[in-house]
């Protein structure tokens, strides 16, 4: 997500869930051809399973930009096909490629022949504008799935108006419809397909994947990540135990420490803007994200600050 998933959240991420899947944000692959691969491609040694999300409709560009993220260790590399923007409907890429499916196919296969060993994905909507039959999204998988490798399709289960509404409505207004995607499935049992849009508790995900093979994540996540804390026992059977609120914050504070002495221009605040959510539902949760968004106390980049938020929400557990 854009914005979000920077390294510095799916560094946090990694430490709540070991197995989950972790996107980047939409790169362009202009950026990473034209521009510094490093800035848009680094990532932290641990963040695998890892997927870099690549935007454009190039199919020569995409795959140089994918040839050079093999460099960098992602395991996936995924075609965006689902963001409505203006900005990026101008660069005639994100959702209204979903009218063009050969050229998303020569996209797709340019990709993976730049990328072999990388799991080539997409991430789509339902449908555009206000088509809202089912068979136009099903020619649209049909047809990727006879003319690429690409095996894995995720869908946000709503359509993208490309007109009158901004990316934010388009998260939001069109109606979902998650019967479509589990129709998908019925109908490509052979395919991977990954079901996305308005899940906010492990019970709805539960629930998904009695009908498809998995689920994207995105806002909630985002602002509630300790939602992920239960997934590795809950979806990927893993008996470890799961990290507890002190031991991410303090493994939080030991990555800030390496942050900052790295010297790559990282502040503080860039790391603990993603760590507001964490304390989501606990006492305490305010005075968490009060100290952490305080221009004032974060200005002198002291990783202690995270360390100091944390004592006012342990203190107000006890209380
Ligand atoms: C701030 C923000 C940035 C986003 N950026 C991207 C992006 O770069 N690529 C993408 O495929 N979807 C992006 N999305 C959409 C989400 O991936 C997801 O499809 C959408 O929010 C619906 O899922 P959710 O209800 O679980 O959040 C973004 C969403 C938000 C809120």
């Amino acid at each position: 997500m854009l914005d979000w998933t920077d390294p510095h959240y799916r560094y946090m991420a990694r430490q709540i869930t070991r197995h989950t899947w972790l996107y980047t944000e939409m790169v362009n692959a202009g950026a990473i051809v034209y521009g510094d691969p490093d800035r848009f491609l680094h990532r932290n040694e641990c963040e695998n399973p890892v997927a870099l999300q690549l935007g454009g409709s190039e199919p020569e560009l995409l795959a140089k930009a994918s040839a050079k993220a093999t460099e960098y260790g992602y395991d996936e590399i995924n075609l965006n096909c689902g963001c409505p923007s203006p900005r990026v409907q101008k660069g005639a890429f994100g959702a209204c490629l979903m009218n063009e499916v050969e050229l998303v196919s020569n996209c797709l296969n340019a990709m993976q022949d730049a990328a072999p060993d990388c799991a080539v994905t997409i991430k789509h909507r339902i449908g555009l504008d206000k088509q809202t039959e089912y068979e136009p999204l099903a020619e649209f998988v049909g047809t990727l799935r006879d003319k690429t490798p690409c095996r894995t399709f995720i869908v946000h289960a709503r359509n993208a108006w490309l007109d009158g509404l901004s990316p934010k409505e388009n998260r939001d207004i069109p109606p979902l419809r998650y019967d479509y995607v589990y129709r998908l499935k019925n109908e490509f049992p052979d395919l991977e397909i990954l079901i996305n849009g308005g899940v906010k508790t492990n019970e709805e995900i539960a629930e998904h994947l009695h009908h498809v093979d998995g689920v994207m994540v995105g806002r909630e996540a985002y602002h509630n990540p300790m939602i992920m804390q239960h997934w590795d026992s809950l979806f990927y059977g893993d008996t470890q135990p799961e990290i507890t609120y002190e031991a991410l914050v303090q493994r939080l504070y030991e990555y800030a420490q390496i942050q900052l002495a790295a010297g790559r221009g990282s502040i503080l605040r860039h790391m603990v803007r993603h760590y507001l959510g964490i304390m989501h539902g606990l006492n305490g949760a305010r005075v968490w994200r009060h100290i952490l968004s305080d221009a004032e106390q974060l200005k002198p980049n002291r990783p202690e600050l995270i360390l100091e938020a944390w004592e006012h929400v342990a203190r107000s557990l006890k209380d």
